[in-house]
């Protein structure tokens, strides 16, 4: 059974956010078509994302020290280590996420840090950092109010350029993007825009050979 973890980056309700109903479209595309599929939601503006501060450093030194943790730092630290896992546990990470100047909502940055554990995902060899997280796939489903993918702006984007480098040095390089652009430009194509992405998005689901590890 394929599992599939669905990463919502979008404080919006999936109703007023294209990105979130361009990510939901391509997960009924793929339930759809792979009914056994397991799908997690994780939203990170609703379930808890600890973001690295003092108490998660603080945690970690006394882990390697073997000291006791407080409460707080304890919890943080076996939530960070819970979200690592499920990462692991996933097959198909699809990530719903607009593009906010230039990036993505800081949510999504404290996701990437969460995710990214030296031992676990990657690790430093004498050649050079080695992805962990080989055999899996993402794919990314983002909206945007401009146009970046293309012409002299396209420096300005640091979105899905930086998600996919960033899922590259775990190991994840099978990655699909899903853009959507010109949401702000003229709002009464809001709709068509969609629609067309949406049709990408199922043309992408038909193309997906089932992950590996059903
Ligand atoms: C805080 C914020 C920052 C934004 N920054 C950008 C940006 O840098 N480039 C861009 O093309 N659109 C930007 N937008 C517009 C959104 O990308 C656009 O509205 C898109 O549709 C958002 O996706 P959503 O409908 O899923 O929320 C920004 C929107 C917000 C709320």
């Amino acid at each position: 059974m394929t599992k599939v973890l669905f990463v919502k980056g979008n404080p919006k309700s999936t109703e007023q956010s294209y990105s979130l109903r361009l990510g939901q479209s391509f997960i009924d595309a793929y339930t759809a078509e792979h009914p056994s599929a397991q799908i997690t939601e994780l939203d990170l503006y609703e379930d808890h994302i600890p973001l690295i501060d003092a108490e998660v450093m603080t945690g970690w030194g006394k882990l390697a020290q073997q000291t006791e943790l407080s409460h707080h730092e304890a919890t943080k630290v076996q939530r960070l280590g819970e979200l690592v896992d499920q990462f692991l546990a996933s097959d198909l990470i699809v990530f719903a996420v607009p593009m906010w100047n230039f990036g993505y909502p800081p949510m999504v940055k404290a996701y990437m840090d969460a995710i990214a554990v030296a031992g676990k995902t990657f690790q430093y060899t004498a050649t050079g950092p080695v992805g962990l997280a080989v055999g899996k796939k993402a794919v990314i489903a983002e909206a945007r109010g401009g146009f970046w993918s293309s012409g002299p702006a396209v420096g300005m984007e640091h979105s899905q350029s930086h998600l996919r480098a960033f899922l590259g040095f775990l190991g994840v390089t099978d990655v699909e993007v899903l853009l959507a652009e010109g949401f702000a430009f003229d709002p009464s194509k809001g709709e068509e825009i969609l629609a067309e992405a949406v049709a990408r998005a199922q043309q992408a689901v038909k193309a997906q050979p089932v992950a590996a590890t059903i």
